[in-house]
């Protein structure tokens, strides 16, 4: 019995890609069926705002795996990126892309004789793409980098997997823990908790910068990486470089009940309609699918198809020889179907007959909300609270410590995360955005309404932009110190 998935065609030269890739699939005799979803600019040019139909919704979440090409999002209409959108929704909370050294695709590396083979695998729903962002003073903009256990554990977890899947010995975590300490520290614990449960594979971390240092310097060293959502943005995309840009990027987002395997590229507004665009990238997320679904031996049988082409010196005039005549998608397509059943001559691949996994199409009745220790024990001990000023520091200070009660003292003023009082530099430079910060007295006992009271307090005299609580868990800290505290 065939698979049915779903597939939405995409923009620009979406359509144009997708037909290739399908008829390549159809010749190497994949065993999948298709139903065609609504989705992209059209729709939402049709009053969709989310710029698919509600038939398209309901086929992809019954069908639980949508294929698709690149989308445009209309800009200046307000309406979110459909792409980043379906990945939100429905939780796709792994972003995983393979990147591998190509015959005939030359580089820096392949002219090196470094083979690269490596795979990112970044989170994708949480960090700063949450997008919560607000302009607190008309010179102050500040966003909100939310990273959670369970959104950590998810990815991670999945990362593992997939490096036993594919028996790699190793798995790194890139981070910045050595400045975000709670955020991307959350990351990095939650990373070697995990790793307890895969002895067979050598977990370790690297510092984000070291990693890009690294990563164009000996690439060799990484078999698979595990990154928060913009750190793993920049990297993937670094990675595309290695392998010869985006056209050679695949890219699956998996969650627990919807994956979506698209290009990394977009439209190509410049060459939509004219039959020139390269379908690798869409062929190569095409093949991640395929594997995914447990096809793996038509997922080898195209991949060595795909390579021996490569290898031939085929194609399109993105890429290869420029003293060769270009190839265009259709006979892109048709020269790797004439060449099903060939084997390249460097870097063949074997199908793993293990590497399925099955979808879960259930449906939940409620939202799924995950809280991992519900026992922690949490005390309120302070407040900051954030404020436009154009005051000194001590000035500002003078106001605050009339705010003092039996139960807070005022501790310390920040300044873009820079203590300023009571102690600093006079060559610190300033915005008018302050912090104040109150810590509870010895012994008090303090309630969210005491918290909240200082900040009305201060509304009296200030504009307060916005408040957030210092609270312990389980006797420790849950906030960082300023710079210089
Ligand atoms: P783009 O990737 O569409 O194009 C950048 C350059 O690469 C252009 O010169 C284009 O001709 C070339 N290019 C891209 N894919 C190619 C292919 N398969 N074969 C040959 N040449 C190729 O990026 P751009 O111009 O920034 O974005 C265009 C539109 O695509 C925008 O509306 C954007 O929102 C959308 N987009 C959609 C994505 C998705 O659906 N996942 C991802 C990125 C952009």
């Amino acid at each position: 019995m065939k698979t049915k998935i779903a597939v939405a065609k995409g923009d620009g030269i979406g359509p144009e890609i997708m037909a290739s890739v399908l008829r390549i699939f159809e010749a190497a005799n994949v065993q999948l069926d298709y139903e065609y979803v609504e989705m992209g600019k059209s729709y939402f040019d049709a009053g969709h705002s989310t710029g698919m139909t509600a038939a398209a919704k309901e086929t992809i979440e019954r069908l639980g795996l949508l294929f698709k090409g690149p989308m445009e999002t209309p800009k200046g209409k307000g309406v979110k990126s459909i792409n980043v959108t379906a990945r939100k929704v429905w939780n796709t909370y792994a972003n995983q892309r393979d990147f591998r050294s190509l015959n005939g695709v030359d580089t820096v590396f392949s002219k090196a004789g470094i083979p690269i083979n490596l795979t990112i695998v970044r989170e994708n729903i949480e960090d700063t793409y949450g997008g919560i962002e607000h302009l607190l003073t008309n010179d102050v903009a500040v966003g909100r980098r939310m990273i959670t256990r369970p959104g950590s554990a998810q990815v991670i977890r999945y990362a593992f997997e997939m490096a036993r899947r594919k028996g790699y010995a190793k798995l790194a975590c890139g981070h910045k823990a050595n400045i975000m300490k709670l955020t991307d520290g959350m990351f990095l614990e939650t990373f070697y908790e995990i790793a307890k449960e895969y002895p067979d594979i050598e977990a370790s971390d690297i510092i984000v910068d070291d990693l890009c240092m690294k990563l164009v310097s000996r690439p060799e060293l990484f078999q698979a990486i595990v990154l928060t959502n913009l750190q793993g943005d920049i990297v993937s995309d670094l990675c595309a470089g290695l392998v010869g840009g985006l056209g050679f990027a695949p890219s699956a987002n998996i969650g627990d009940n919807i994956s979506i395997f698209e290009a990394v590229h977009g439209t190509a507004p410049d060459i939509a309609g004219r039959g020139i665009a390269n379908p690798t990238a869409l062929l190569l997320s095409g093949i991640l699918m395929l594997r995914y679904l447990g096809f793996s031996t038509a997922a080898a049988d195209i991949e060595n198809a795909l390579l021996y082409t490569l290898e031939q010196g085929v194609h399109t005039g993105d890429f290869g020889d420029k003293s060769t005549a270009a190839a265009n998608t259709e006979s892109f397509a048709d020269a790797v179907i004439a060449n099903l059943g060939q084997v390249p001559a460097k870097g063949a691949v074997v199908a793993q007959p293990d590497a399925a996994i099955t979808i879960n199409h259930d449906k939940p009745s409620i939202n799924k909300l995950t809280i991992t220790s519900p026992n922690t024990t949490q005390e309120m001990v302070g407040v900051d609270v954030f404020v436009e000023s154009g005051k000194q520091p001590q000035e500002l200070a003078e106001i605050a410590k009339g705010k003092e009660t039996d139960l807070f003292k005022l501790v310390m003023i920040s300044n873009r995360g820079t203590q300023v009082w009571p102690t600093g530099s006079i060559f610190t430079e300033l915005v008018n955005e302050y912090r104040i910060r109150f810590e509870k007295k010895d012994g008090a006992e303090v309630t969210q309404k005491d918290l909240l009271n200082i900040a009305a307090e201060l509304s009296d005299d200030l504009k307060v932009c916005s408040v957030e609580f210092l609270m312990k868990f389980d006797g420790k800290i849950g906030y960082t110190l300023a710079q210089g505290q």
